[in-house]
């Protein structure tokens, strides 16, 4: 799909969902936060569910959390608008809570169709929602994080959220070195040598990625 094909069909989604009321976030937000980006974008990245600045907004990622993601692209060269980014909700749970499991299940189809229609190279998912979603699986952020794995033909890599990261300082190390692997997985084309010792999902043959900076399979 091209460049204008994607902006359109993305366009359409947009409209299409805009004004959701499958569910009781409908009620209490302020606007629907599509998310924002390049619509051709390589690099997707996904978040749990608008904050307060979000819900006001109508954008993703624009409050102390977003401050801290804009200086972590800016730190492997990327701008927000080369990149889309999303989150598993569309809608602010109030107070910020967490999503409930019937929320992302109404939600996720969304998602899903943005992915679809953006079709990036690498997802990172932000935190435990999107990781978990995404990844199919109910094991912890922790144990998944920075490292890579590949899902319907595309690399997923989770990371912790960054507003994680703003509360605990022990994390901020962790997810800046995060970044630059995702920019050495970017710098090496992307080698998807797989080896089959993590899969999470066999049904989904989700596999880790073996790292080998000489091989370019020319995949970006
Ligand atoms: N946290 C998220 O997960 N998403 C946002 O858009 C903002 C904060």
């Amino acid at each position: 799909m091209d460049e204008l094909n994607k902006r359109e069909r993305l366009k359409e989604l947009y409209f299409k969902i805009k004004d959701c009321d499958k569910c009781e976030l409908s009620k209490s937000r302020t606007k629907f936060v599509f998310g924002s980006g390049s619509a051709c974008a390589e690099i997707m990245l996904v978040g749990e569910a608008p904050g307060k600045n979000e819900d006001l907004q109508g954008l993703p990622f624009v409050g102390q959390a977003g401050k801290l993601l804009d200086e972590l692209l800016g730190s492997i060269g990327y701008k927000r608008s080369e990149v889309f980014i999303a989150n598993v909700l569309k809608c602010r749970p109030p107070g910020n809570r967490d999503p409930k499991v019937d929320e992302v299940n109404i939600c996720k189809g969304y998602l899903m169709e943005q992915i679809k229609i953006i079709d990036p190279k690498i997802i990172c998912t932000m935190g435990r929602y999107s990781t978990q979603l995404l990844l199919n699986t109910d094991r912890g952020i922790n144990g998944l994080r920075g490292r890579v794995y590949k899902m319907d033909n595309r690399i997923i890599m989770p990371i912790n959220h960054p507003a994680a990261a703003l509360y605990a300082p022990s994390r901020m190390d962790i997810l800046r070195q995060d970044f630059q692997k995702i920019k050495n997985l970017i710098d090496s084309g992307g080698d998807l040598s797989c080896v089959n010792n993590e899969a999470l999902n066999p049904e989904n043959e989700v596999k880790t990625y073996k790292e080998n900076k000489n091989e370019q399979l020319g995949l970006f």
